[in-house]
């Protein structure tokens, strides 16, 4: 008996009731590896000593205190942290709550900055098919993610979508990468010029695709010649890296791998690591100073914003990943994971694409390996995967949609930093063994390859 409406009423949930380094232990008693962090969350894995001390010693001193009335030095010391890791130009943040609180920020400080600067007809975003970028009404407006729409769809406002940057999908057969990472961006610049480019706010994508495509990374050059078209048109950069930031990908910031610097940089999740809901919006100065020129002010806020306990929490993780090197440790371990993923699992006929970076890896599941066909939506193949690997006590992140939006599969695996190379073994041998029982299951069943 349960009195929380659950993300799905049945089947009942374990309950977890403890958790250690890269562990989570239901009541039980039965122990799983958290392969993905949650949701590419648990970035330090769990109980982590240092951070708890951290975020005790704040509550002594302060719990909270509103931000339209004091500032606080657990807030001031993260905002510092940040700006001093962040991509050149990068000179301020906006503290939140959580991811899709970032992505609404962004999306409004972008459109009051170009109210401050006087071009009031700026009103349009453009986003990407086969994205994901938080479930509040704004965020999902920029969605690319039609099963998660479907129901709010005459609720959203309208966000131009062109095709995602996926190489296992739209590259062409003899198509070098460059070539089609040039061939995908330039979808941006037909988009700014069939709306109208003086009509456009900003672009927004995932650097690295996380829920609804599984860790897919851009084709070389893609994000130069994003940052190009953008720069030309007069249009903001919005990069959201929620999921695939904050070292997940073995730099800080995905996007310094793609030599791009965005004017607006959202991060959340691995940001705090779990131990508080915190995110944060990276902002360039001709953003802050278009404020501090204009109004003064943006017309914006949320009660929880610049919380003393998260910030104290994001900012004691952030310094234990720099003191404890962990980014190596993504870099060697995501090699190791890529590495035993391909050697187990890369035979079977149904293993369409292993692919990510640093310890943000996905498998794609498809119907037949051959045509990259996916299984039909009913087969339910990454939650039956997900359900498989849980009963072998592990915990790996589902996606679905991956193809198109509608159908298609994958699995995400996102351990946590500290992740040794046992656990990786253990990962890739029980992820193994449920795709293995999910493709038998399916067999068995009456679900064949969606015509
Ligand atoms: C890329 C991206 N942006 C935004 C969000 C929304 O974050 P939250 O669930 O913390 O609101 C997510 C959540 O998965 C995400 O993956």
């Amino acid at each position: 008996m349960t009195r929380i409406l659950h993300r799905r009423i049945e089947p009942a949930l374990p309950v977890a009731v403890s958790g250690e380094g890269v562990f989570i232990r239901d009541s039980n008693g039965k122990d799983y590896l958290d392969a993905s962090g949650g949701a590419s969350v648990s970035c330090l894995g769990h109980r982590h000593p240092v951070i708890l001390t951290a975020m005790r010693r704040q509550m002594d001193e302060l719990e909270y205190a509103h931000t339209a009335f004091f500032t606080n030095d657990a807030a001031e010391a993260l905002a510092d942290d940040l700006v001093a890791h962040a991509p050149p130009g990068i000179g301020h943040v906006y503290l939140v709550s959580g991811g899709s609180e970032a992505i609404e920020t962004a999306l409004k400080l972008a459109r009051q900055y170009f109210v401050e600067k006087g071009e009031p007809q700026r009103t349009q975003f453009v986003s990407r098919k086969q994205s994901f970028h938080g479930n509040t009404l704004g965020a999902l407006s920029l969605a690319g993610n039609p099963r998660r729409r479907d129901a709010f769809e005459p609720m959203l406002f309208r966000s131009h979508l062109i095709d995602p940057c996926y190489a296992y999908r739209h590259q062409l057969d003899d198509e070098p990468d460059e070539a089609y990472g040039a061939r995908a961006a330039q979808a941006l610049e037909g988009k700014l010029i069939e709306l109208g480019p003086e009509t456009v706010i900003a672009f927004v994508a995932e650097t690295v695709v996380g829920a609804t495509a599984g860790a897919v990374t851009a084709a070389p050059g893609y994000f130069r010649a994003i940052r190009e078209i953008c720069d030309r048109y007069g249009v903001l950069l919005i990069l959201d890296e929620v999921m695939s930031g904050m070292g997940r990908t073995g730099s800080l910031h995905a996007c310094e791998q793609e030599g791009v610097v965005p004017d607006l940089l959202t991060a959340a999740k691995g940001l705090g690591g779990g131990y508080q809901p915190i995110g944060a919006v990276l902002m360039v100065d001709k953003i802050y100073d278009a404020f501090l020129d204009g109004s003064g002010s943006f017309r914006h806020g949320h009660t929880y914003i610049g919380h003393p306990i998260g910030c104290a929490a994001a900012l004691a993780v952030q310094k234990v990943i720099r003191e404890e090197h962990l980014l190596d440790n993504v870099v060697e371990q995501g090699e190791r994971l890529r590495r035993q993923l391909t050697q187990r699992c890369s035979g079977g006929g149904n293993i369409g694409d292993i692919r990510g970076r640093g310890l943000f890896q996905a498998i794609e599941i498809v119907a037949d390996r051959s045509t990259k066909k996916p299984f039909p939506v009913e087969a339910r193949m990454a939650q039956r995967i997900h359900q498989a690997a849980m009963d072998r006590g592990l915990c790996v992140y589902p996606g679905s949609g991956t193809a198109d939006g509608q159908v298609g599969d994958h699995i995400l695996i996102a351990p946590p930093f500290i992740v040794e190379g046992g656990n990786i073994e253990a990962i890739v041998e029980r992820l193994g063994d449920a795709i293995e029982v999910a493709l038998d299951c399916n067999k068995a069943g009456p679900i064949l390859a969606e015509q």
